[in-house]
């Protein structure tokens, strides 16, 4: 019989978004009555159309395809120039992050996890308390932890724990790491990293030759100008820092699939024998042998984002989640929660009342509101005692939750 990868042996209950959806499934099989008040605020997947330019970019690209003169079999692996060059001018002008420095890939979170592969094993890892569950998760599977506690903790990680007290940024830990995951803006706490903040992280990691594995997928949504969007907006971020980023929440692309990844060419890890490595050659060798690319019509569509129609278009879509989401802030500060986020992200992160732990919150909005919310222990321990809304959905949707909330919490 062939052996499994046992660390999957490891991983707590089942994936966090499908366990919630399985709870829901429960409930309104359960009472049909209710399901068709259903409102789902839990997993952060966007609701409103694709700009008019995304269409017609893959409109365009399906009638190329069409064509046998147009026509277009494999791609690069590492994604079209027009995509690279589109991202590099648009999103990284000031830094100079080059065309050639930008992985297009189907999303973040196949990246965050794939960016495994070029690790070896043994490094130290950190992670944050609460966290995205990708980067923790995948970590197991990679057999890089030990067991779980009883609290869901797995050996071997560093915990950094974000709360309230911290404005949910972590502390530099005291010890060396080689391997740090930051998320900013933030999932799920929606809190943003300021630039300070961020130089002192950088500081670490070249003091300590570690890496920072930098989740910008929500920075589109950034409101205030001071608010760094990018890792690289830091001098010295290029030797130390690999930035994830997405279409799928600015450009309404969760389910059409497209990201990139910025690996820059100063970055460097270490091979067994010492020598240094450039992470940007691995990365691009493992690109070319388990991908082939993201496709035309998707990466033509991703392109027209940076068109000035697409611009304006995306510019509306995060004014209207970012307008929910200022509607969900004030619902729960109106009934006397206390409310983090939702300023610069869409994601607002509640304290629960009082006596109310995670999911009993989540079972209580399900069963007193029929509104779906994520609850924060499923992000890690120091979730615990809040809970997460998203501000992905309609108007009508979110004032009717907003309702919801004062007749049911108030
Ligand atoms: C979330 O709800 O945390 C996100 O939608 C998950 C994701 O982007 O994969």
């Amino acid at each position: 019989m062939a052996r499994i990868n046992d660390n999957f042996l490891k991983l707590k209950a089942g994936y966090l978004f499908p366990e919630i959806a399985r709870r829901v499934n429960a409930y309104t099989e359960a009472n049909a009555e209710a399901a068709g008040r259903l409102i789902r605020c839990g997993i952060g997947d966007v609701t409103e159309a694709l700009p008019q330019a995304v269409q017609k970019a893959m409109h365009d690209a399906v009638d190329e395809l069409g064509e046998r003169g147009t026509f277009r079999g494999y791609g690069p692996e590492q994604g079209y120039d027009f995509l690279r060059e589109a991202i590099a001018e648009n999103q990284f002008a000031s830094v100079g992050i080059s065309a050639d420095e930008v992985f297009i890939s189907d999303g973040s979170k196949c990246d965050t996890g794939n960016i495994l592969d070029i690790f070896g094993p043994g490094n130290k890892i950190a992670i944050t308390d609460p966290v995205y569950p990708v980067y923790v998760d995948t970590n197991v599977m990679a057999g890089n932890t030990g067991e779980a506690d009883a609290n869901g903790a797995y050996g071997g990680l560093v915990y950094l724990p974000c709360t309230s007290e911290n404005d949910f940024v972590p502390a530099i830990p005291e010890e060396k790491v080689d391997l740090i995951y930051l998320c900013y803006p933030n999932n799920p706490t929606g809190a943003t990293a300021t630039r300070a903040q961020l130089e002192a992280w950088v500081d670490y990691a070249k003091e300590n030759d570690a890496i920072i594995l930098y989740d910008a997928a929500y920075e589109a949504f950034v409101q205030e100008s001071d608010v760094p969007k990018s890792i690289f907006e830091i001098d010295g971020a290029k030797s130390c820092a690999i930035e994830f980023r997405s279409f799928s929440k600015n450009g309404g692309f969760t389910g059409v699939r497209c990201a990139y990844t910025v690996i820059p060419k100063d970055l460097m890890g270490k091979a067994e024998d010492g020598s240094e490595v450039s992470l940007h050659q691995l990365w691009s060798r493992r690109h070319s042998t388990k991908f082939n690319g993201a496709s035309y019509p998707v990466q033509r569509g991703a392109a027209a984002v940076f068109s000035p129609e697409g611009k304006a278009e995306v510019a509306a879509l995060v004014e209207h989640y970012m307008g929910n989401a200022k509607l969900l802030r004030e619902a729960c500060e109106k009934i006397g929660l206390t409310v983090f986020g939702g300023v610069n992200a869409p994601y607002v992160w509640v304290g629960c009342p009082e006596g109310v732990d995670s999911w009993g919150m989540f079972d209580r909005m399900l069963e007193q509101a029929q509104v779906v919310i994520t609850p924060g222990a499923g992000f890690g321990a120091a979730g615990e005692g809040y809970f997460r809304i998203s501000a992905f959905n309609s108007r009508e949707n979110v004032e009717e939750v907003c309702r919801r909330i004062a007749e049911n919490l108030g």
